[in-house]
């Protein structure tokens, strides 16, 4: 990244995180929980026996990746397959092998938000598939999106995997989607990962982990603030804390305030927290089926096909532009 573009990338970040604890309630971007620590703590909620989501989605790729590479090559025509958030890129592996097996004409375009995630990649994925074709992009998706559209003509395959959906409310999750629609054409396709509704002790578990590793995930963002925006937050007076609605199936994570104090970012700007005032910190909607299919609908998008894991506890979707 060149100087320029990390100035305005740490512009971004201290206008986003001061909007967000200026406003009541207070709120921060998940967005920014990705940075080289947050993407470690990350990597270890996957292993948590509790993190259910990631087994059931490689069941999914690892079991069902011919069937899913059958459907993306029944238009029998070259195609880019463009991942959003392609993280290590663990699950499209099994697709990518598939589709280079059976010799078809694509390339792979991983998009990420963090730009040593899609250096990585672009270094190790050749290594690991001879032969594969990729062009990672780093930058918010739907930006990159767009510029993945204008790289060629092909008819776009595109993957939105791991439950990163779920991580806007409904509404924006909506129209997230309309305006990914908006930059697809006809022929084009959307893969794209639910996490199901299923029983709430075992969603809460999830997000509420035995070891703390979920809570040090939500905290290391304040601790970011203080090593990238002169912030001086004491992580100890703060507490993790999970909630989850089985009846509207939004999951949501907070950090609580555990007394009454003032926190300062750079030299100017100063915020109080209450005694048992909260950040909100992150959405993870669960879904249901027919939840589903109306935002397929409602975003412009036909319901083509459902792939499951053997537990019925994941989904992965392919629709249609329609
Ligand atoms: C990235 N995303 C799908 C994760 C989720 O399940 O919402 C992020 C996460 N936050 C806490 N644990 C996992």
């Amino acid at each position: 990244m060149t100087k320029e573009n990390l100035m305005v990338v740490q512009t971004q970040f201290l206008n986003e995180t001061l909007a967000g604890l200026q406003a009541s309630p207070k709120f921060m971007y998940p967005k920014y929980f990705y940075d080289e620590k947050g993407n470690y703590i990350f990597q270890q909620i996957m292993e948590m026996d509790e993190y259910y989501l990631t087994n059931a989605e490689m069941d999914i790729f690892s079991n069902q990746a011919e069937q899913i590479v059958t459907l993306i090559s029944e238009a029998n025509t070259p195609f880019d397959l463009i991942e959003l958030g392609a993280g290590d890129a663990i699950k499209s592996i099994y697709l990518l092998k598939e589709m280079i097996a059976r010799k078809l004409e694509f390339s792979y375009l991983p998009i990420d938000i963090s730009a040593h995630v899609i250096s990585n990649l672009e270094v190790k994925l050749p290594l690991q598939l001879p032969g594969l074709d990729i062009n990672g992009l780093h930058g918010d998706y739907l930006d990159m999106l767009d510029q993945a559209t204008t790289i060629s003509e092909r008819r776009k395959v595109v993957l939105f995997m791991g439950g990163n959906i779920g991580n806007m409310n409904p509404d924006d999750a909506e129209s997230f989607l309309k305006s990914m629609r908006r930059l697809l054409s006809k022929r084009d396709l959307l893969i794209i990962g639910f996490d199901l509704k299923k029983n709430p002790k075992q969603i809460l578990s999830a997000y509420n982990d035995s070891k703390g590793i979920t809570a040090s995930f939500n905290l290391n963002l304040l601790a970011r603030i203080n090593r990238e925006l002169n912030g001086d937050f004491e992580i100890e007076n703060f507490e993790h804390y999970a909630s989850y609605d089985p009846e509207s199936g939004a999951c949501k994570s907070y950090l609580i305030s555990l007394k009454d104090q003032l926190v300062h970012l750079g030299e100017a700007e100063t915020i109080g927290f209450a005694k048992n005032e909260l950040i909100y910190m992150e959405i993870s909607q669960k879904y249901a089926l027919e939840d589903i299919e109306r935002l397929a609908l409602g975003s412009g998008f036909q319901s083509r096909n459902n792939f499951f894991d053997t537990n019925r506890y994941f989904l992965d979707a392919v629709w249609s532009v329609s």
